[in-house]
């Protein structure tokens, strides 16, 4: 048997600084996806994630939390390969960079570019983002002065440090974007990044000794190695790199590095310079996603609107989740999460569309059958022509699937299950089952609708491996589900004759929405919880009219905010425009009060804001928040509390 072609496939690896929210699981869902296409073509796979654990911000985590670091990301880390069990992630490795095979293969990679000249020690003053475990320059900072990716403040910092001679790559790594074409993806991120390296690249400094949660430099142990630097190498330590050339020679370049559109830079030109220091070729491709926001907002712990995929696989299980992500959203490009469209993808194309075709067929060829397929025989103008769609879906499904192309494919899936369902509709087997006479032309329509089962079983599991699986089982096929491959549905007529079909069981459950929407009043944990729906929530007891429950008043996040600037609304005489400080975030406030305040009265004041209102536009200007104030009569005041930024109002 001919040799596998390899396939390397990464995402990120993630942070251990709080859970993992719906926008990291897209992230590793797409991964999946590709994986799962890549082994159905024939691919050895190998697919990597992990977890991202050193750095300043985690140590402070830890120290907040009153444990070692290590404890602290050992609880997390825990809990991000939980969800990927859950969602039912194929990765093949799970890399942590605490794990004692990276610090090797850290210390060593430093040992080498120490050693060529590239690495060599400095004095490092310049500006920090913690949360980004970013370094900046003055020119590189926002139009506030803070960090140009999360636009939160830096801090300046000055103290001894290694260096790594990027200026140095800064030509060959420009050579090479502009000549590989397809190195970076999609397009519009290729030409950020050619535009950013053309700036001219510092030399990168790449350790620290202000803290000591990292990988000491080898010969310098007060030091520890900057975690952007730790991170990038985790893609080398699984396949081999220190320990098993054979498997390092077979994955190595990988293929894909799969990335959120704000780590580009640092897969697309950090990294090549350090690979192309340590001679090793560079990866394929680093294609940069888009992000998912919720409601139109990106997700954020302060604004409240962080959705938890734990919930979301307790109320509507994987597939679902995994199928609106895939589904809903185009890769390189920005897309929304809501719950309201989530629900409807699952009863409209889940529930209703493929729900029913598996149902009907199934249930048809066990009422008019005895469940046995039957060899078919000839074939009409309108079986041809089903054929000739699964055919080109499944021509379409193998080509667009290797471009990543995963949103446009599962349309073309699920426009073929609709021409499915119309099939029946168009033979009407209900009918040729009463004349004995049609008995080979209703075998037929039963065979090609278990047919076209068969090849769509196939092409939903990369996206829904569960689900996949179930139809296949379903159909009664006897071929192991684990061996299938693409080559297995480039032909019609896998069915076997003979086999018996299953009793059909119901592979989504409708969403009602008019339960949905009585729950949608109660708090948001419990609504998502499958325990709670279980056990049956004891009945609240119902607020009288012109009264809230707790739960009601508990929906309300209110917080101490500082108005950082303040400045009136144009064309209006009542509307000020604040920006607001939440601890770490900005945010803008449009408050009515410019009849009652002076912006400069109120610049620097600690004010209550409620911080979870949705967004809205006044005057076509976006707030995003209100702030309180009491007033009496003419006279109004905002409240204004002498309690630190970020401190809770209950
Ligand atoms: N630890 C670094 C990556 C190092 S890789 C050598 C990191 N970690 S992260 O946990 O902050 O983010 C991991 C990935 O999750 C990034 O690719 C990021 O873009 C992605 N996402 C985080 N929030 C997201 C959304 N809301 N939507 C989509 N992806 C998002 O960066």
């Amino acid at each position: 048997m001919a040799e596998k072609k390899p396939f390397y496939i990464t995402t990120p690896i993630y942070y251990p600084s709080a859970k993992l929210h719906i926008g990291h699981a897209y992230c590793t869902t797409i991964a999946d996806a590709i994986a799962r296409f890549k082994r159905l073509a024939g691919y050895d796979v190998f697919f990597l994630t992990g977890s991202d654990e050193h750095g300043l911000k985690i140590q402070q985590k830890a120290e907040e939390a009153g444990v070692k670091p290590i404890e602290y990301t050992d609880k997390i880390v825990a809990s991000f390969q939980n969800l990927w069990k859950r969602l039912n992630i194929s990765n093949d490795d799970f890399i942590r960079t605490t794990q004692e095979r990276h610090v090797k293969v850290v210390q060593e990679i430093f040992r080498r570019i120490y050693a060529k000249g590239d690495i060599y020690k400095g004095k490092y003053t310049g500006l920090y983002c913690t949360p980004c475990e970013s370094y900046w320059t003055e020119h590189q900072l926002d139009e506030n002065g803070c960090c140009p990716d999360c636009h939160r403040p830096v801090q300046p910092v000055s103290e001894e440090a290694y260096f790594f001679k990027m200026s140095k790559y800064q030509d060959r790594v420009l050579q090479y974007i502009e000549e590989h074409p397809d190195f970076i993806q999609p397009v519009s991120r290729r030409n950020e990044m050619i535009n950013f390296i053309k700036q001219g690249l510092d030399d990168l400094c790449i350790s620290r000794t202000s803290f000591n949660w990292g990988i000491p430099v080898p010969t310098d142990e007060k030091h520890v190695i900057y975690v952007w630097f730790d991170a990038l190498t985790n893609y080398l330590t699984p396949i081999g790199f220190l320990d098993d050339p054979e498997k390092f020679q077979k994955y190595w370049p990988a293929d894909l590095h799969l990335v959120g559109k704000e780590i580009v830079r640092f897969h697309s030109i950090i990294w090549p310079c350090i690979l192309m220091a340590l001679d090793l070729p560079l990866p394929k491709k680093v294609y940069g996603h888009g992000w998912l926001i919720v409601d139109g907002d990106k997700m954020s712990k302060s604004k409240g609107n962080v959705v938890d995929p734990n919930l979301l696989i307790d109320e509507f299980g994987p597939d679902a989740i995994r199928y609106f992500l895939l589904r809903e959203i185009n890769l390189g490009q920005d897309g929304n999460f809501s719950r309201d469209a989530l629900i409807q993808r699952i009863n409209s194309d889940l529930a209703n569309d493929l729900g029913n075709l598996l149902h009907r067929t199934l249930n048809m060829t066990l009422k008019f059958q005895d469940g046995v397929v039957i060899a078919p025989q000839g074939e009409s103008d309108v079986d041809r022509s089903l054929k000739a769609d699964a055919a080109e879906t499944v021509t379409f499904f193998a080509e667009n699937m290797e471009k990543m192309e995963l949103s446009r494919t599962i349309k073309k899936v699920w426009a073929f299950i609709a021409r499915a369902n119309k099939y029946i509709d168009e033979t009407a087997p209900w009918a040729l089952a009463k004349d004995p006479a049609k008995k080979q032309e209703l075998a037929n329509v039963m065979y090609n609708l278990l047919e076209s089962l068969r090849l769509i079983s196939v092409m939903v599991t990369p996206f829904m491996p569960v689900t996949g699986e179930r139809i296949w089982k379903q159909l009664g096929l006897t071929q192991p589900f684990a061996e299938v491959q693409l080559t297995d549905i480039e032909t019609w007529g896998g069915t076997p004759a003979g086999i018996h079909v299953g009793q059909p069981e119901q592979l989504f459950p409708r969403i009602e929405v008019e339960k949905e929407e009585q729950s949608a009043q109660q708090p948001k944990a419990p609504k998502q919880g499958k325990k709670e729906k279980a056990e049956k929530p004891a009945k609240k007891e119902a607020a009288a009219p012109g009264q809230i429950t707790f739960e009601d008043f508990n929906k309300i996040q209110l917080r101490v905010v500082k108005v950082l600037e303040a400045e009136l609304v144009p064309k209006t005489d009542k509307l000020m425009k604040l920006t607001v400080d939440l601890g770490g975030e900005k945010r803008q406030i449009v408050s009515g009060i410019a009849q009652h305040y002076k912006p400069e009265e109120l610049i620097g004041k600690n004010v209550v804001m409620v911080i979870n209102l949705k967004p809205a536009k006044l005057r076509g200007v976006v707030s995003q928040g209100m702030l309180l104030a009491a007033s009496s009569g003419e006279d109004l005041k905002v409240l204004s509390v002498d309690m630190p930024v970020g401190s809770e109002v209950h």
